[in-house]
């Protein structure tokens, strides 16, 4: 049985103006009436009708979302395994191995499926044969990623260049893992072919993951060993210990170890995944009409083509006219206007907004 690890710390800035600091992006209804959030854990519940068996779900969080996570995992009827709350975030890279650590102090041979709150997999059945596939690699040591074929030159991800061709969803060897290359470098990856995109869904033995931390970064280890042994139960939560958390480095676990780990395989998934990285993605995912026009809440659109128009506000009714590759996005507080091509950018308007103050 697996055991599935959910992080769930990020802040989700590129879909402001919904995705806030107090209340991001993995934990609202964006794409359907479950929250990303809830939709990753259901993705990675029971398992009696399917071929794999998942233990209840351990989560990794902050403070300021604790309750929003028992809230959401009992609107979805989900008994949460441990809820770890990390003093601040440090990045994936701690989180992971905090999770690992606490995993194996428990069960030496837990299995771990490292998963992000801020995805859709729409085909859980298929997601499931390819944890299953992975497993094979995991019985032998590897640390399992699942990689999604490239359509564009992307610098958000990280890319994972295979051994050998794939064939179906047999395990490859990897031969190297790169994190978001510049542009150049990924525009070199997708025209070479024998690249696949890092999903950020992991699988490994807790040990294994351990053990490649201790060999590529060996500084980690003494103060999250601290941080997850001195660990306080509180109110239900494990708390690890602020002192010696505070003293690990900030780094996401692509760049910690998978980088550098020659222990690596890849199962190929190819039955859909997005990341949501931005309002192009949601609205590439969401419900269009066949003008290519998502509409959501209080929205009206009048000769529109490909636009992304959501009122999440009972008092604003947002109405488009002539519009053609436009995002518009109504809150009761804030309303985003932009080029559906400058979705990446709605950071920068976070970051302006952040300074004016
Ligand atoms: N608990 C916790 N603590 N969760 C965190 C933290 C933290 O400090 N930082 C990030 N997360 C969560 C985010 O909420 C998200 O669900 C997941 O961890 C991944 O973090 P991101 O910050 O979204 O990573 P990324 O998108 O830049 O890159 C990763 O995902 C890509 C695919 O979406 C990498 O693994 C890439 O290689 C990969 O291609
Ligand atoms: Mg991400």
């Amino acid at each position: 049985s697996i055991t599935p690890v959910i992080l769930a710390g990020g802040s989700g800035t590129r879909l402001w103006p919904l995705s806030r600091k107090s209340y991001p992006k993995q934990f609202v209804p964006l794409v359907s009436d479950q929250t990303l959030f809830q939709a990753s854990a259901l993705r990675m519940t029971g398992g009696a009708a399917s071929d794999v068996q998942f233990l209840a779900p351990m989560v990794l969080t902050n403070s300021d979302f604790r309750f929003i996570v028992t809230e959401q995992l009992a609107g979805a009827g989900i008994d949460p395994g441990a809820i770890l709350i990390e003093p601040d975030g440090r990045n994936t890279g701690p989180a992971i191995l905090a999770a690992a650590l606490h995993a194996q102090a428990s069960d030496p041979d837990a299995i771990l499926l490292v998963s992000p709150s801020d995805h859709v997999i729409p085909d859980a059945a298929a997601f499931h044969s390819a944890i299953v596939a992975g497993l094979e690699a995991v019985a032998q040591g590897h640390l399992v990623t699942f990689g999604i074929t490239p359509d564009r030159p992307e610098t958000g991800y990280g890319y994972l260049e295979l051994a050998s061709e794939p064939a179906g969803t047999t395990p490859v060897t990897l031969k190297r893992f790169v994190e978001k290359p510049d542009a150049t470098r990924a525009t070199e990856m997708l025209a070479a072919g024998n690249f696949l995109w890092n999903a950020g869904i992991f699988l490994f033995r807790a040990t294994d993951i351990i053990a490649a931390f201790e060999i590529h970064a060996p500084d980690l280890l003494p103060p999250v060993s601290t941080a997850v042994a001195q660990a306080q139960v509180d109110l239900g939560f494990l708390r690890l210990a602020p002192e010696p958390w505070s003293k690990t480095a900030d780094i996401s676990i692509d760049y910690a170890v998978m980088e550098k780990a020659s222990n690596l395989s890849v199962v190929p998934f190819s039955a859909g995944w997005s990341d949501l990285g931005g309002w192009d993605a949601v609205w590439r995912e969401g419900r269009r009409d066949v003008t290519g026009v998502g509409l959501s809440g209080a929205a009206t659109a009048i000769d529109c083509e490909d636009s992304l128009l959501r009122s999440e506000s009972e008092r604003l009714e947002l109405v488009g006219i002539g519009l053609k590759n436009v995002m518009a996005i109504a809150m009761n507080d804030a309303v985003l206007v932009a080029d559906m091509s400058r979705a990446q950018d709605v950071k920068k308007a976070v970051d302006a907004l952040k300074a004016k103050k």
